[in-house]
C-alpha cells in the first residue's frame, strides 16, 4: 500500500488506495494462479523426467544384461570343447580316465567334484590339462535299455522239468552268493561270476536263466549275441559296457548273453573290419567280466549251441569259469517236462509214461509243442478234453515239421 502519496483527497486516497487495493489483491490472485500453474508444470515435468530417468535406467538395465549375455556368449564360444570320459577308477584327489580312443590318463579332481565321482561315470575333462571339470550324465545309458531286455522275470523252479543237478548248480553258484554272500565271506572263498550253459537248443537254458532272476529277485537282463554284432556295428563294445552299467543300477542283477558263440568265437586269422568289430565286442565284455567283484550284486549267466566253436578266453578263471551242460533230457526227464506242460491241460486217459517213451531225442521245447499240438487236435474235434491218440499224432507232427526246417536249413 502506498502511504506516501500526499497529493489526493481522502475520499479520492480512499478510493485509489481501494483501487490499488483491488489492483493488487486481483494482481495477487492472478500472480498466485500464474505461480500454481508454475508448480504445477514443474511439478509435471518433474514427474516426467523423473519417469523418463527410471526408463532409461531400465533400459540401461536391459541393454547391461544382454551384453553381458552375448560377452558371456562369446567366452564361452572362444573357450575349448570339453572332452568326455570314463572313470577307470578313483585315486583320492585323482582318477584313472579312459578317453574314447582308448588312451588313459591320470587326472586330477578338485574336493568337490571327487565327493560325486566313482568308477563308471562319465565326466567332462578339460582339453588341455585333462583334469576332470565335472561330473556328466550321459543319456546313453537310457537308450541300452531300448536293445537290451530288462525284466523281472515269473518263471519258477517249478516250470522247469527234470534238470535236478542243473538247478542245483545254479542256486550255488548264482542264488547263494545273491541272497547270502555273507556266507561266502565267512567261508572265505570267491564264488564264480557267472557260468556258461552249452548243450542243443531247446533244452531249457533261457528258461533256467529266468528261473534264477526270479528266485534270486534280480532284474533280468537279456542281450542275443547274434544281434548284437548284427544290430550294433560299432557300437557292440558300447552296448556291452552300458549293460553292465545298468546291472550295477538295477542290482542285483543277472545278466544273461544268449548265443555267446556269435561274440566269443575262436578267432580266425582273416581280420576282417566286421570281425575286428566283433573282437572289439569281445574284448570289452572280458574287460567287463574282469572288472567286477564276483561277490557283488551282479551275476553272468552266458549260453550257446556251440561250445565246440567257443573262444576259451571267456572260461578262463575268474571269467564264466563255471560250464554246465544241458542235455536233451533222458526219458525221465522228458516225463518231468511233460508233466509241467500238461499241468493246466484238460486230459482224459493220457498216460504221460507211454508218451515220454515215444518222444526220443525231443528237447523240452519240442515237448512242449507237442502238449500245444495235441490241445490242437481235441480242438479240431471240437473235444473239450485231450486224449492219448492226440498226443501220438502231435508226435508225429512235431517229428515231421523238425525235419522240415532241417531240409530248410540244410538243403
Ligand atoms: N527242462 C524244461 N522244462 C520245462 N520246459 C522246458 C524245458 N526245456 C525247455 N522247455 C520249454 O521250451 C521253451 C524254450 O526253451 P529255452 O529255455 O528257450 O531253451 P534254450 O534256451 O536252451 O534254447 C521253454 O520256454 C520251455 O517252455
Ligand atoms: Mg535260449
Amino acid at each position: 500500500m502506498n502511504n506516501e502519496d500526499n497529493g489526493s483527497s481522502a475520499v479520492e486516497e480512499l478510493l485509489k488506495d481501494d483501487n490499488i487495493n483491488e489492483v493488487s489483491k486481483g494482481s495477487q490472485v492472478k500472480k498466485q494462479a500464474i505461480n500454481k500453474e508454475y508448480v504445477n508444470k514443474l511439478e509435471e515435468e518433474r514427474i516426467f523426467l523423473f519417469k523418463t530417468v527410471k526408463r532409461l535406467e531400465e533400459e540401461t538395465n536391459v541393454l547391461r544384461a544382454l551384453f553381458n549375455k552375448s560377452h558371456n556368449e562369446l567366452e564361452e564360444l572362444k573357450k575349448p570343447s570339453l572332452l568326455i570320459a570314463d572313470v577307470v577308477s578313483v585315486h583320492g584327489d585323482n582318477a584313472i580316465i579312459k578317453l574314447n580312443n582308448g588312451n588313459k590318463f591320470y587326472s586330477y579332481m578338485n574336493s568337490d567334484t571327487r565327493k560325486n565321482i566313482a568308477t563308471g561315470d562319465s565326466v567332462l575333462v578339460d582339453q588341455k590339462s585333462l583334469n576332470i571339470i565335472d561330473k556328466i550324465e550321459v543319456t546313453d545309458s537310457f537308450e541300452v535299455e531300448k536293445y537290451v531286455i530288462v525284466d523281472k522275470p515269473t518263471e519258477t523252479w517249478s516250470e522247469v522239468g527234470g534238470l535236478k543237478e542243473t538247478i542245483n548248480e545254479l542256486k550255488e553258484v548264482i542264488e547263494m552268493p545273491l541272497l547270502n554272500p555273507e556266507l561266502f565271506e565267512k567261508v572265505g572263498i570267491t564264488p564264480p561270476k557267472g557260468v556258461l550253459l552249452y548243450g542243443p537248443p531247446g533244452t531249457g537254458k533261457t528258461l533256467l536263466a529266468k528261473a534264477v532272476a526270479n528266485s534270486t529277485h534280480a532284474t533280468f537282463i537279456e542281450v542275443v549275441g547274434s544281434e548284437l554284432v548284427q544290430k550294433f556295428i560299432g557300437e557292440g563294445a558300447k552296448l556291452v559296457k552300458e549293460m553292465f552299467r545298468l546291472a550295477r543300477r538295477k542290482a542285483p542283477a543277472v545278466i544273461f548273453i544268449d548265443e555267446i558263440d556269435s561274440l566269443a568265437a575262436r578267432r580266425m586269422e582273416t581280420g576282417t573290419s566286421g570281425e575286428r568289430e566283433v573282437s572289439r565286442t569281445f574284448m570289452q565284455l572280458l574287460a567287463e567280466l574282469d572288472g567286477f567283484e564276483s561277490l557283488g550284486n551282479i551275476k553272468v549267466i552266458a549260453a550257446t549251441n556251440r561250445i565246440d566253436i567257443l573262444d576259451p578266453a571267456i572260461i578262463r578263471p575268474g571269467r564264466l569259469d563255471r560250464l554246465i551242460h544241458v542235455d536233451l533230457p533222458e526219458e525221465e526227464g522228458r516225463l518231468e517236462i511233460l508233466k509241467v506242460h500238461t499241468r493246466k491241460m484238460n486230459l482224459k486217459r493220457v498216460k504221460l509214461k507211454e508218451i515220454s517213451h515215444q518222444m526220443d531225442d525231443f528237447s523240452g521245447a519240442e515237448i512242449r509243442a507237442v502238449c500245444t499240438e495235441a490241445g490242437y487236435f481235441a480242438i479240431r474235434e471240437e473235444r473239450e478234453y485231450v486224449k492219448q491218440s492226440d498226443f501220438l499224432d502231435a508226435i508225429e507232427k512235431v517229428r515231421i515239421d523238425e525235419e522240415e526246417d532241417q531240409v530248410h536249413i540244410f538243403g
